[in-house]
């Protein structure tokens, strides 16, 4: 049996890689730099791809088939992981200190306005962990599952492949202001945006290659239907469930109506598809719903609303990415491998938890 799981997890391993080198070869980058976030504007210089080869070497395949089952139990569970890694990244760096649960003496992130009620798939993340503690025990860490995780949800999505850097290790803590801070709200507009992103160290250009992310999963009504029903936004950022933006974009009238009727009736927690072309795909449709004013999010619409010159810019780069999917995908992976490079730990710094939720 357990060299049947072996075998399994090798041909797994094989295939993820097939497939990544499928799509780093089909997609062409013209360099390696295009490839891996032009090296070292990452800062996350001592992270390796290879870095559990000889500590444990079917880490990836193992994770992957967790992946694969958890996204065919429950297809919006890919969104679901992926999130997590940016919602991870953006608190202090990718240390998995999104995972750490609150207990008396602890008050973690997932409490935090952008978290609570939103984020999904802890339970995926502690079978995997379990395992990986039963093949490879303290050697795989809950950040480096989770950059994984991310990048096999967009593959098994449809979307490109890359290979991960590995290396990194757990926080000791977490911040639920640093939380409720960095982590950008659906009423942002063009400019919270960028210094969001500017803040931990993305441009103007990660910001928008990332946000095609809202190419598959789902929002709550909660998270746009205040704007819906005013029409516009009335500007500000109140970082959760709250509303506004810089300029109201054009939006699709019959589309507007129809989510209007839907959050009316089925009331808050009502969940829509980010995406409602292709839900399940990821792909550039998220950059063509935008130009025909079909985006969910107030903070989607606002990159294609205009009115300033940062909103010229960020409309012109949705146009290349709606026009050229080949873009958006090498964009993507690029701004994927700098999200996921964000100060790691590294060394003698953090630990490698034996359960994410918990430190040892
Ligand atoms: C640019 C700023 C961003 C804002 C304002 C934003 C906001 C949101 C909001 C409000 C939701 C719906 C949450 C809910 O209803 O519970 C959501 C969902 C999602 N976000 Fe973002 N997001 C941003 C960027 C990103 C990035 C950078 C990624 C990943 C690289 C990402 C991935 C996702 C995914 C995949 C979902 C669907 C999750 C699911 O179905 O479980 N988002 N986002």
């Amino acid at each position: 049996m357990e060299t049947y799981k072996v075998a399994f997890s090798s041909v797994l391993m094989m295939l993820v890689r097939v497939v990544v080198m499928m799509g780093l070869v089909i997609r062409m980058p013209t360099t390696i730099e295009a490839c891996f976030g032009g090296g070292g504007n990452s800062g996350g210089g001592s992270l390796r791809v290879d870095a559990y080869q000889s500590s444990c070497p079917d880490a990836e395949a193992i994770i992957f088939s967790w992946v694969v089952r958890a996204v065919s139990d429950d297809p919006r569970m890919a969104a679901s992981l992926l999130r997590l890694h940016f919602h991870d990244c953006f608190v202090n760096g990718c240390d998995a200190s999104v995972l750490l649960d609150d207990t008396e003496m602890f008050v973690g992130e997932k409490t935090a306005a952008p978290n609570a009620n939103s984020l999904r798939g802890f339970d995926v993340i502690d079978s995997i962990k379990s395992e990986l503690e039963s093949v490879c025990p303290q050697t795989v860490s809950c950040a480096d599952i989770l950059a994984i995780l991310a990048r096999d949800s967009v593959l098994l999505s449809g979307g490109p492949g890359w290979e991960v850097q590995l290396g990194r290790r757990d926080s000791l803590t977490a911040s639920k202001a640093a939380a409720n801070n960095n982590i950008p709200g659906p009423n942002s507009d063009v400019a919270t945006l960028v210094t969001k992103f500017q803040d931990v160290g993305l441009t103007l250009n990660d910001m928008i290659a990332l946000s095609g992310a809202h190419t598959i999963g789902k929002a709550k009504c909660s998270t746009f239907s205040s704007s819906l029903i005013q029409g516009i936004g009335s500007g500000g950022d109140g970082g959760g469930d709250s509303f506004g933006s810089d300029a109201p974009p054009a939006l699709n009238l019959d589309f507007l109506s129809s989510l209007q009727h839907l959050c009316l009736e089925s009331g808050n927690a009502t969940l829509v598809s980010l995406d409602l072309m292709t839900p399940a795909t990821f792909d550039n449709q998220y950059y063509i719903n935008l130009i025909s004013g079909e985006g969910l999010l107030p903070s989607d619409n606002a990159l294609v609303a205009g009115g300033n010159a940062a909103s010229v810019i960020t409309r012109e780069i949705v146009e290349g990415y709606a026009n050229d999917p080949f873009i958006f995908f090498q964009d993507f992976k690029t701004s994927m491998l700098k999200m996921g490079s964000l100060k790691p730990l590294t060394g003698n710094n953090g630990q490698i938890r034996r359960n994410c939720r918990s430190i040892n």
